[in-house]
């Protein structure tokens, strides 16, 4: 294990050729956040300096991975293939699996959440794709019949369930630092689709817009790019970019390695240890050309009917309900859905 460095690339004109056309991306300075990871062996252990390291991480970078868990690299390429069977089969078979948001927010979605930008004007994530269900596997669950992606969503879904639910743990998210349970809650997986953008000079750069999970604790597994088809490295300018809780600006942080999954903070874990931990900026940004990346993230919450009563400044919030008072996870839930979820053109 070591510690990592911050390192900054400088990005200068970028230029490449697609057919005839050569696109130009914008002159851009991307700074880097490097990873800080430790290995499953030493965590498992329970090794202090691994612990004080994914600890140390969470506070201040706000992000941190693990590396070499049992059989999760063959559950992540699984889970990848399948997703990009899904993927390929044609918009009205997918279609059959698009929630009926009255009743459910399982299975197929497309383009749904808005973001908020610096200017204060929200724009959709249009080429965001999703696919979610629950973890362990339940009667809502939908699952499509033409591709099995049920076996590799589950199993990979499980093994974070476990690796992550041991982190908040061991950094007192839950337990008896924080009186929080997450028994009884199931984790949410997520199916991330990022779909390639042919258009050069569309006037959003990112592919999901800057956020905070609104949940306990997200897992997270290393993006995989194509372009035609084929597996490609993580382009420079593209990926997963985290502000840190003193940072003025998003960093990118290095998560390719398909041996190591992340973790990030959501808000509610920031209000139930009042600010001790704070939840995670985060924002992915866009590929030049014709790429595409895949991902899934899992989302740990707590039951619907936990009640807090917290002081952090995410109190003042309206989502909470009111400074000074109490707020349930089910409330704090639903405001974030209807903050971020663009409304339905039905
Ligand atoms: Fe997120």
């Amino acid at each position: 294990m070591k510690l990592s460095k911050l390192a900054i690339l400088f990005l200068g004109v970028f230029l490449f050729s697609k057919g005839d056309a050569m696109e130009i991306v914008e002159k851009e300075k991307v700074e880097v956040l490097s990873l800080d990871i430790v290995s499953y062996e030493d965590f498992i252990s329970e090794e202090p300096l691994a612990i004080e390291i994914i600890r140390k991480a969470l506070h201040e970078k706000g992000v941190v991975g693990i590396r070499g868990i049992p059989e999760y690299k063959e559950k992540v390429f699984e889970f990848i293939q399948r997703a990009r069977e899904f993927s390929a089969l044609p918009e009205e078979v997918k279609k059959a699996y698009v929630p009926d948001r009255d009743v459910t927010s399982l299975g197929y979605e497309q383009g749904r959440e808005k973001f908020k930008r610096p200017d204060g004007t929200w724009v959709i994530d249009d080429l965001k794709v999703s696919y979610y269900s629950l973890v362990p596997d339940c009667k809502e669950n939908v699952w499509p019949k033409e591709v099995n992606l049920r076996t590799p969503f589950e199993e990979l879904g499980a093994l974070m369930s476990d690796v992550g639910t041991m982190v908040m743990k061991k950094i007192g998210l839950i337990g008896e630092a924080t009186g929080i349970s997450i028994d009884g809650a199931p984790r949410c997986g997520r199916m991330l689709y990022y779909r390639k953008s042919t258009d050069s000079s569309v006037d959003n750069p990112l592919w999901c817009g800057a956020h905070f999970d609104h949940g306990m604790f997200t897992a997270l597994i290393p993006a995989f790019y194509f372009e035609n088809n084929e597996p490609i490295p993580e382009p420079y300018e593209a990926g997963l970019f985290v502000r840190a809780a003193n940072d003025a600006v998003f960093k990118k942080v290095a998560s390719d390695d398909p041996e190591v999954l992340m973790f990030q903070v959501g808000e509610f874990g920031q209000l139930v240890t009042n600010d001790a931990i704070r939840a995670t900026e985060h924002r992915v940004q866009k590929a030049g050309g014709c790429v595409e990346r895949y991902s899934m993230a899992l989302f740990f919450n707590v039951p619907d009917t936990t009640v807090i009563r917290s002081d952090s400044i995410l109190t003042s919030d309206s989502r909470y309900g009111g400074k000074g008072g109490s707020c349930s996870f089910k409330r704090w839930h639903d405001e974030s859905y209807k903050r971020y979820l663009a409304k339905d053109e039905k």
